[in-house]
């Protein structure tokens, strides 16, 4: 059990490896292989798995099978399917495809949201709104995503106030959550805090989840201390998959085995079975024809192998 006090005993990892990682492979993955890895998520757990993105496939081809994908998956009682849209199009799709979830996505830095989705931050958010008025209609929870939130390729510093004032825009859309998102990965435990503290002004901590790639080794402290003040969701991608397409050198999520492994050492409560996530890490790197970038998840299989060879 933690001697840390004060942590949240009950944490919610959203598992976004299927969208936010394999997004970022550039070559083609069979769908088959796609549907094996959300059905080996679900079934290891995860109330939330990040399935699809409904995307204009030729800014992010990988993604361009979704509505295949969220037809084929054999779905578990328990676990939503989320699905990004970046517009009123993606919105029609995400819905007919059964989404549980949408998440639209602006960024805390003007340079970003050019690039990313090739408009200003106002006019993504008022893009928005017919998709904000969709998922009301339809019952379907809607979260925002901003992303660059603790610094940006392009602009370089992100102030928090920036980031509270995009978290208001979210709300006023009328989303349920929002996710603190660190796209580049260049953010440390303090800046963390500090971003949370503004945030929180605008919207409960328990409406907000930390979004951390690993690009600087910093995820898994900047978790810690997200937890510290009280934040209880957070995202991971199975082995660490990922990177993204518009900010350069950028690496995955923050590795689901690594994220699992603290969480449950520091004796928080996830629902999530850690050896079964293991197993999809394995399933998809082999796939991919490259080594886990999860520390644990190679730790654990080394361990797994030793056990039985003794
Ligand atoms: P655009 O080129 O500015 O505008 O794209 P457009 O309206 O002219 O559309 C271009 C083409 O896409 C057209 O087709 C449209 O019909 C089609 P064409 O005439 O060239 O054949 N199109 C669509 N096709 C399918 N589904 C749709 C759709 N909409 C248009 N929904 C647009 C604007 C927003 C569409 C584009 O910029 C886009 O799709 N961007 C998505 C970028 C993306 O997915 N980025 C990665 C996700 S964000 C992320 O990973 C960050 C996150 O993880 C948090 C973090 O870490 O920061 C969430
Ligand atoms: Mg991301």
């Amino acid at each position: 059990m933690s001697t840390l006090k004060h942590l949240p005993t009950r944490v919610e990892v959203v598992e976004v490896g299927p969208r936010d990682g394999l997004q970022n492979e550039a070559a083609p993955i069979a769908l088959q292989t796609k549907i094996e890895l959300v059905e080996r998520l679900a079934a290891a757990g995860f109330a939330n798995v990040e399935a699809a993105a409904f995307v204009s496939p030729r800014w992010v081809p990988q993604m361009a099978d979704s509505a295949e994908l969220m037809a084929r998956i054999a779905r578990r009682p328990g676990t939503v399917y989320s699905a990004l849209v970046p517009n009123a199009r993606g919105m029609e799709a995400a819905l007919a495809a059964g989404a549980g979830e949408v998440v639209v996505f602006s960024a805390a830095s003007e340079a970003f949201a050019q690039r990313n989705i090739n408009c200003s931050i106002a006019e993504s958010i008022a893009r928005f709104e017919p998709v904000a008025a969709m998922a009301r209609d339809a019952g379907v929870k809607l979260r925002g995503s901003i992303s660059c939130a603790l610094g940006c390729p392009y602009q370089g510093e992100v102030q928090p106030a920036a980031v509270a004032e995009v978290t208001q825009r979210m709300v006023d859309l009328g989303c349920d959550s929002v996710d603190i998102a660190d796209t580049i990965g260049v953010g440390t435990p303090g800046a963390v805090q500090a971003v949370f503290e503004a945030t929180s002004r605008v919207l409960p901590l328990a409406r907000q989840a930390g979004h951390f790639h690993d690009t600087y080794g910093q995820a898994l402290a900047n978790v810690l201390a997200a937890l510290e003040i009280g934040v209880a969701r957070f995202h991971a991608s199975v082995a660490g998959l990922g990177g993204c397409p518009y900010a350069k050198g950028a690496t995955g999520n923050l590795a689901t085995e690594d994220l699992l492994y603290m969480l449950h050492g520091l004796g928080l409560h996830t629902g999530v079975d850690l050896d079964s996530v293991v197993d999809a890490g394995a399933f998809i790197s082999d796939a991919l024809g490259r080594a886990s970038h999860s520390r644990a998840g190679r730790a654990l299989r080394l361990r797994r192998a030793g056990a039985a060879s003794e």
